[in-house]
């Protein structure tokens, strides 16, 4: 991998908003990590990207559900001296009471959206402060603002990477190292099909590309604001709405609208 450039760090590369990240940063000159389970698709990118964008392309294939190749990964960014950008972007849904849902699935979110993220901010920092520059992002997602039977632990690990997100972009403030909590609405991607939910009765006018939900948030970062990047001007409306919602109304429509999916 050429070491002069500089090297960004994607999970959840394979598909989704991660493959546009990488894409996005492949363009911009970034040496590309690549990190999710599947290795094959992985290779596939990687081939793509080099071939277009001329850059150093590694593959991590990694299930970030689980401990060792969280640690493995871990290491990696801490040996890795020119990491300049590392996308916390690999997660899943579900759509189950807890009481009926599976603990392993429910333990793994915990992990693939908490435990994953954190730890691998905290093994880049060293190397991010170190270079006085760099970027963190975290994706969460619009559902941090809300709560909703049927998806309690979706909403709470993401509102964990948003908060956490927030409290660290101030604990960096004026080190050169930004973070982000990118919260997206609705995102075409392979999310709703992994999930086994039937999307289609969502209103065209909710969904949002993979590729506007990176462009608004690789313009945020090099503006520099805002940390809470909430892509599209309906969403932030949605979100100017629910902090003046009350609680109570929240969780009605939220329920209503996850049984009806
Ligand atoms: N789509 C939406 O409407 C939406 C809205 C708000 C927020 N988000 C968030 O955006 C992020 C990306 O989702 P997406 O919409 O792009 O979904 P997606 O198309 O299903 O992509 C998910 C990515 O995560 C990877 N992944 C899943 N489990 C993993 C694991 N255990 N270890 C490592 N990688 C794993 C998948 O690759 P492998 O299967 O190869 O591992 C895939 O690359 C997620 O955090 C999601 O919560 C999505």
């Amino acid at each position: 991998m050429n070491d002069v450039r500089p090297l960004a760090v994607v999970t959840g590369a394979s598909a989704g908003i991660g493959k546009v990240f990488c894409e996005r940063l492949a363009a911009r000159r970034h040496d590309l990590l690549l990190v999710a389970r599947d290795g094959n698709r992985l290779q596939a990118l990687k081939q793509e990207l080099e071939q277009r964008y001329g850059v150093g392309v590694e593959v991590f294939p990694a299930d970030l559900t689980v401990d060792t190749d969280v640690s493995l990964l871990a290491e990696t960014l801490t040996r890795s001296p020119n990491l300049a950008v590392l996308v916390n972007n690999a997660g899943f849904g579900t759509r189950d009471a807890l009481a009926d849902a599976s603990p392993a699935r429910q333990e793994a979110m915990l992990q693939l959206h908490a435990m994953a993220p954190m730890r691998l901010t905290q093994a880049a920092l060293p190397v991010l402060l170190k270079n006085k520059r760099g970027a963190i992002v975290n994706v969460s997602s619009v559902a941090s603002f809300v709560f909703s039977p049927n998806n309690v632990n979706y909403c709470a690990t993401k509102a964990y990477l948003r908060v956490f997100s927030e409290g660290l972009a101030a604990e960096l403030a004026g080190t050169g190292v930004r973070v982000q909590a990118l919260c997206p609405g609705f995102t075409r991607s392979e999310f709703h099909r992994r999930m086994g939910v039937d999307a289609s009765d969502i209103p065209g006018w909710m969904w949002m590309s993979a590729a506007s939900v990176v462009g608004a948030s690789l313009a945020a970062l090099e503006r520099g604001w805002p940390v809470v990047c909430v892509p599209g001007l309906r969403y932030k409306l949605i979100v100017l709405l629910l902090r003046v919602t009350p609680r109570w109304l929240i969780g009605r429509v939220t329920g209503r609208r996850i049984r009806s999916m």
